[in-house]
This record gives C-alpha cells, structure tokens and sequence, in this order.
C-alpha cells in the first residue's frame, strides 16, 4: 500500500518564473471586487496587455468573492490566470484553505498534466500561509481508481507565495506535514475493504512508521487472547479476517506532556448479526477512520518534533456475520476484566474502543482523546459536517474544541448526562453496550467514559464529517476526509510549548 501521491509544495517569495497557472484571490462585492495577492509584474501586465486594472479585469469577469468560487481570467496556453473568491471581509484561515482547495481543483479541472500552480493569496501570516498550503494540497488529492490504466496527475508542483516571510514558511513547511497526514488517512479510508482489512491495515501501519521515532507493536488474534480483549475479539470473530491492535509509541526527549490516543479501526461495518440494510452499508468502509486519523496524526506530531510523548492505539476489526459471530445478548469480559451484555452486534464500535480505552488509561496519559465513526446518532444532532466532542473534563473537551476551531474542523460539544451510566444497567454483566434510541451517542460515549477511569479524556464522535458521499467542497473531495487528523496535530501543538 504506497503513500498517496500529492504535488510537491514549497513556500515562495514570489511567484516562480516558469509558472503555468497563478492562483489569486478576489474578495469585496461583485460591483466592487477587491484583488487579493496580485503580484505587481501581473497587475503590470494585466494593465500594459488588457489596458485595464486588476480589478477592472475582476469586475468584467465577474469573478465572485463567495469563498470558493473560481473564475479563469486568463485562459490559454501562456500564464493562466485564475481568481478564487477569499470571502467579502478578511479572510481567516478557514476561509483560505477552503478557497486553495477549489482553487486546485479548478487547475486540475484545465485538462493539463505536470503543471506548476503559484498561489499568491496575501497569506503572508504563519495561520494563513498554513491554511492556503494544507488546502492546495488537499484539493490536489485524488483517489487513483484501481485499474490497468493510470490516471494522470494534472498538478506537479505548488509554490505558496509568502513574500519570504520566516514563520510563515515554517508554517508552510507544518501545513506540508498535516496535509500529508489528511492525504494517508483519506488514502486509507478509500481503499476497499477486501484490500484493507485489519492484517493488512496493520502491516500499513507498521510500514507507515519505518522512517520515523515512532516504536509500533502489533498484537494479533493470540495476542490479543492472551491479554483479554474480549471486546475486539468478539467484534472481529465473525469474520475469517481476524482482529489486530495497533499501538504507536513516539517519546521524544524533553516531552512536555503525554497523549495518548485512540482510534476506532472497523474495516468494514456490516452490522453483523444485527445486519444494515443495504443502503446503510454501503459506505461503512469508513468505519476506520478513526484508526486512520490517530496513526496519521501521530506520524506528523513526530515529523513536526513535537515535544510531545503520544501514545497511539487502533483497535482493528471486521464487523461481518457468520457461525462464529458474537451474538446479541452475549457477554463479554472486556480489557480489565469488566463484562458487557452485548446489546445490539452493531454497536460493534463501543466494544473495540473500550478494551484500547482500557489498555490506554494503564499509559497513566495527561490527557485521553478518542475518534470514532461511532453514532448515527450523533448525525441526527449534528449533521454530515460537524463532529461531536464529548469527555469527562471540561478543560480536555475545550482544548479539543480550540484545537479543532484553528484545525478549521467543525466540531460541537455534546453532554454526557450526570447519571448516564445508569442507563446502561444490565442484570446479566457489570454494563450494558447499548442505552436508549433517543441520544444515541451520549449513552454511546458513557459507556465509553466508563473504561477510562480518571483519566482526563475527550471522545470525537465523526460520524458524520468521517466520509462525504457526494459533492466536493475545498479542500474537501469525495470519499474519506481525514476529518480529525489536523485537529489532533493542533492539540498535540498546544501542549507541546
Ligand atoms: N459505524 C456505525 C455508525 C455510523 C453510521 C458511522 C453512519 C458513519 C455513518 C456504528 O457502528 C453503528 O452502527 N452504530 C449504531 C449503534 C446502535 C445500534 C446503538 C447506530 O448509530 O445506529
Ligand atoms: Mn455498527
Ligand atoms: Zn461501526
């Protein structure tokens, strides 16, 4: 399994003389356009060549300021000219990244192949020159279909134009990294699932950290007897590809606090024995994302030398039906020795966290943080875009929530109800996996709080933004998004200084 492809991308004083296509900005209205990041030899040219100004050239064109929007202003084979509406006022680093990505997607859209793009966007601030370069690279990410015939890759290279400013290449250099990040997730989460299964998807893992100071451990099906996960055992027994735990460890000297991190890695979510219609399963190769953003993440937090112990765990597991499925109303004795009635096999999710949950809090971490596509639920509450925060510290979930805000990931706070675990009560074991329908992912997320003990811990419900279905937007394509992978990186930062 290779690293996706991406053009390379370097910050820029100005523009490169042997660009193909420069990416300005326009912001303002449509009767009164303000240019964004017009190099003055190009305004000069515009001006010598069309006999007008920039925003003359804007108005004419009627290239719109909405963030994303792309108008070619100068066709044809010499310098391509195309303006990407930054949004009317100042533009923040959202707004940036949103409009590089549909900048790129506009240049992939000009039929060339091996081109090198200028993005000149006034980013000239660390925040901003991040932004513009995480989103050029992730609107430049593509999933090459598996075929005999390769696809062709319409982007070579990137220049962010930073008029040279330090920080701010620095800052490009760090966006590099987390857009890398994005990319491997993404790239992980497309893969079919008969190709990326959990042996597989562990063996990428490992193949993923050859290179770094990340130490990896997998512990396979003996394993994983061995040490008692009944919750990942019972999940991943029903199908002949059995289940894997993966654990990342970077510690790197002079750590300032210790992360530990985990992700929920089901290859593929068929519901079990408690099968999903069709519709519903379609998409559930997304159901590793989770895993996907905490082993990415972890990579860029060592390429970025944060100082910063993280510990990482991906609980492995395919979700399918057959004679050697659990079975709704079994008990299981979880990591630790805790026992769960399983109430629902598609609540399959709950069941591998907790026993990684378990396993993380012997770490003795500073903080917790989990990702899972955990609750349709929390989709129903928040939506497609939106993840849910949820923990047991507040302080943890507002880390997470600032981390997400300048990750430019939307995320929400939920409540974990005071008393919630008492409706997880079962006269069979110590828990019941699943609560009632109605708020599904708070009672989803109590169970979860109930295997991390007193550690300071925040659980990321991404459901939703985990898998777009359809329709591009930025920085964002179709497929998997790699959804919080720069938001871990931002709060790995925040405890690093
Ligand atoms: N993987 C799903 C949740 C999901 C749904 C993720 C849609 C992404 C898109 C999870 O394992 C699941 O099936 N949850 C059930 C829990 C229920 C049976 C208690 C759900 O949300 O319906
Ligand atoms: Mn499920
Ligand atoms: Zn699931």
């Amino acid at each position: 399994m290779p690293a996706p492809t991406l053009p390379s991308l370097t910050a820029a004083k100005a523009a490169p003389s042997r660009t193909d296509v420069l990416v300005v900005g326009v912001s303002g209205t449509s009767e009164a356009p303000v240019p964004v990041g017009f190099p003055a030899t190009v305004t000069k040219t515009i001006e010598k060549g069309l006999g007008v100004s920039p925003a003359e050239l804007l108005r004419t064109s009627g290239a719109g300021s909405a963030v994303g929007t792309t108008t070619v202003l100068v066709p044809g084979k010499g310098l391509r000219l195309i303006a990407v509406g930054v949004g009317e006022e100042e533009p923040t680093p959202a707004r940036l990244r949103k409009a590089a990505g549909s900048a790129l997607r506009a240049v992939a859209g000009l039929g060339d192949n091996g081109l090198s793009v200028a993005v000149s966007l006034s980013s000239t601030e660390p925040e901003t020159a991040q932004a513009v370069a995480e989103g050029a690279l992730l609107g430049s990410y593509r999933y090459q279909p598996i075929s005999a015939t390769t696809a062709p890759h319409p982007v070579a290279t990137i220049s962010v134009v930073t008029e040279g400013k330090r920080e701010a290449d620095q800052a490009v250099a760090c966006g590099v990294s987390v857009a890398t990040a994005v990319a491997q997730a993404r790239e992980w989460i497309n893969l079919p699932p008969n190709l990326l299964y959990p042996e597989t998807f562990a063996d990428a893992a490992k193949e993923h950290v050859r290179d770094t100071r990340i130490s990896v451990e997998v512990l396979d099906e003996k394993a994983l007897a061995k040490a008692g996960y009944g919750g990942i055992l019972a999940v991943g027994g029903g199908s002949s590809r059995l289940p894997r735990l993966v654990r990342y460890s970077y510690s790197p000297r002079g750590a300032k606090a210790h992360i530990a991190l985990v992700g929920k890695g089901i290859t593929f979510d068929s519901g079990g024995l408690n099968l999903k219609p069709g519709e519903g399963m379609y998409t559930m190769k997304c159901d590793m994302s989770g895993a996907a953003a905490v082993l990415a993440a972890t990579r860029a937090i060592a390429e970025l030398g944060l100082r910063v112990k993280v510990t990482a765990y991906a609980s492995m597991a395919e979700n399918i039906p057959s004679d050697t499925s659990y079975r709704p109303s079994d008990v299981l004795t979880m990591y630790g020795g805790t026992t769960v009635e399983n109430g629902n096999c598609d609540a399959e999710g709950r069941l591998v966290m907790a026993d990684a949950l378990a396993r993380a809090t012997e770490d003795s971490p500073d903080l917790l943080v989990d990702v899972a596509t955990l609750t349709g639920a929390c989709m129903i509450a928040l939506g497609s875009d939106i993840a849910g925060v949820m923990g047991n510290d507040d302080d943890v979930v507002d880390q997470v929530l600032a981390a997400s805000e300048s990750a430019g990931e939307p995320m929400w706070p939920l409540p974990i109800p005071e008393g919630a675990a008492s409706e997880l009560k079962s006269s069979v074991a110590d828990l019941k996996s699943t609560g009632p329908r109605m708020g599904g992912a708070l009672w989803a997320a109590a169970f979860l709080q109930e295997f991390v003990a007193e550690v300071p811990w925040a659980h990321l419900d991404i459901a939703g933004p985990a898998y777009r279905e359809s329709k591009v937007d930025g920085h964002l394509g179709v497929g998997g998004t790699g959804a919080a992978v720069s938001t871990l990186v931002a709060l790995a930062q925040s405890y690093a200084s």
